[in-house]
């Protein structure tokens, strides 16, 4: 079994399936209070309390520092079935502390140099960096791929606007990666 550390979550690779834990991070939350405190003014109050008071799904807000990874397997849980051969599926779930995927075989990269130039030529420039701003991590980065049943498909799809991605364009990502 290989463990590899993610951005939000601890994945334990066995040779069939792979185990992704939420990393909780406490750090994050500590830094940015104390940077909110080290500002003048009384504003920093108000600030303070909206980070904390924030839901989830907002960046800066101290539940989705803490829960990013819990959020991350959710969303993989909720939309493995709905974008099958696209994503690596996600077989099981328990609250999202706990998840269960089938393993992608990593051991050669999946060339995905030319992923932005086929989404751009595609949708738009202009229509994503509207729509799915900073997108370009979940996508340029070979490592969120695997093959997985002799497919190139995506093993990292947690992140929101990803979700949102795939699920509007599934029928162009689905071409995309046979093309791969
Ligand atoms: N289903 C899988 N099969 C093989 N390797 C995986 C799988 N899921 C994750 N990994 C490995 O673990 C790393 C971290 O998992 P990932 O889903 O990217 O977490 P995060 O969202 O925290 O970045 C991946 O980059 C990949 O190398
Ligand atoms: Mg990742």
């Amino acid at each position: 079994m290989k463990i590899e550390i993610g951005l939000t979550r601890l994945a334990l690779v066995g040779r069939s399936y792979t185990l992704k834990l939420p990393r909780i991070n406490l750090i994050g939350p500590a830094r940015r209070v104390k940077n909110i405190l080290k500002r003048e003014g009384e504003g920093k109050w108000h600030s303070l309390a909206d980070y904390f008071a924030a839901p989830t799904d907002r960046w800066h807000s101290f539940r989705h520092d803490l829960f990013k990874g819990i959020a991350a397997n959710w969303r993989e849980a909720r939309l493995s079935a709905q974008l099958q051969d696209v994503v690596v599926p996600t077989r099981f779930s328990f609250l999202g502390i706990l998840n269960i995927q089938d393993t992608a075989d990593q051991s050669r990269r999946v060339d995905v140099s030319f992923i932005w130039g086929e989404i751009y030529g595609q949708i738009g420039k202009e229509e994503m960096d509207r729509d799915f701003p900073a997108l370009s991590h979940a996508f340029a980065h070979p490592e969120n791929y695997g093959f997985h049943e002799g497919r190139p498909k995506l093993l990292d799809y947690g992140n929101k606007r990803i979700g949102e991605f795939l699920l509007s364009h599934a029928a162009f990502m689905r071409k995309l990666l046979s093309n791969l």
